[in-house]
C-alpha cells in the first residue's frame, strides 16, 4: 500500500478557523479523489505495519478543510470488530437533526491529525445524534450515530465550522462539568 499524497494542515493555519462552504453536485473529480485519498490515509493510519512504515499518527476522521479545501465534506473510518475490516462514512453537507440529552466525553481526551501536541482537557459531546447529509452522488440520507462515532461526527462537523476541539477546552478549567457527563 502506498500512502496517499495529502498534506494535513496544522492548527496554526488560518484556514482551519474558517467556515467551509456547502457542496454542490455533481462533485468535481478532484473532490472525489480527495475523498478516496482521505479514506485510504485514515485506514492506513490505523494499521500497525503502515504506522511503522510511514511514521503515522492514527486518525479516525478528516475534514476537507484539513487538506485546505473549504467544502463541507468529512470522512470517518472506523475499524469493525473484525480486524482489518473498516466501515467508512462519507458525509457531505451534514446537519444535526436531533441529539440526545445525555453528554459524554473521551476520558483520555480527543485527538486530531491537525493538532500535534498533547492537550489536557475534555470536550462535552452528545452521546447520540441524528444527522442528515448527502453521499458522493448527492443523494440525501439520514444516519443515527452513537458513542465514539457520535463524538467523531461532532468533532468533524466542528471542523466544517472552523472550530478545533482545543478551542472548546477552557485552559483554566479543562475538566469543567465532567462530573455531569459520562466518560467513555
Ligand atoms: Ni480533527
Amino acid at each position: 500500500m502506498e500512502l496517499p499524497k495529502i498534506k494535513i494542515l496544522n492548527e496554526y493555519d488560518k484556514r482551519l478557523h474558517m467556515v467551509s462552504k456547502e457542496v454542490t453536485f455533481p462533485l468535481e473529480e478532484k473532490d472525489k479523489k480527495m475523498i478516496e485519498d482521505m479514506i485510504e490515509y485514515l485506514k492506513m493510519s490505523q494499521m500497525d505495519d503502515m504506522i511503522e512504515k510511514y511514521n503515522l499518527r492514527s486518525g479516525w476522521g478528516l475534514s476537507a478543510v484539513q487538506l485546505g479545501v473549504l467544502k463541507r465534506i468529512f470522512v470517518i473510518v472506523d475499524e469493525t470488530k473484525e480486524p482489518g475490516v473498516f466501515k467508512n462514512y462519507i458525509v457531505i453537507n451534514p446537519k444535526i437533526l436531533s441529539h440526545s440529552e445525555e453528554q459524554i466525553y473521551v476520558s483520555e481526551g480527543e485527538g486530531c491529525l491537525s493538532v500535534d501536541r498533547d492537550v489536557e482537557g475534555i470536550v462535552p459531546r452528545y452521546a447520540r445524534i441524528t444527522v442528515k447529509a448527502q453521499d458522493m452522488d448527492g443523494n440525501p440520507y439520514e444516519i443515527r450515530v452513537r458513542e465514539e462515532v457520535s463524538i467523531a461526527f461532532q468533532h468533524e462537523i466542528d471542523h466544517l465550522n472552523g472550530i478545533l476541539f482545543v478551542d472548546k477546552i477552557d485552559p483554566k478549567n479543562p475538566f469543567k462539568d465532567s462530573d455531569h457527563m459520562r466518560e467513555i
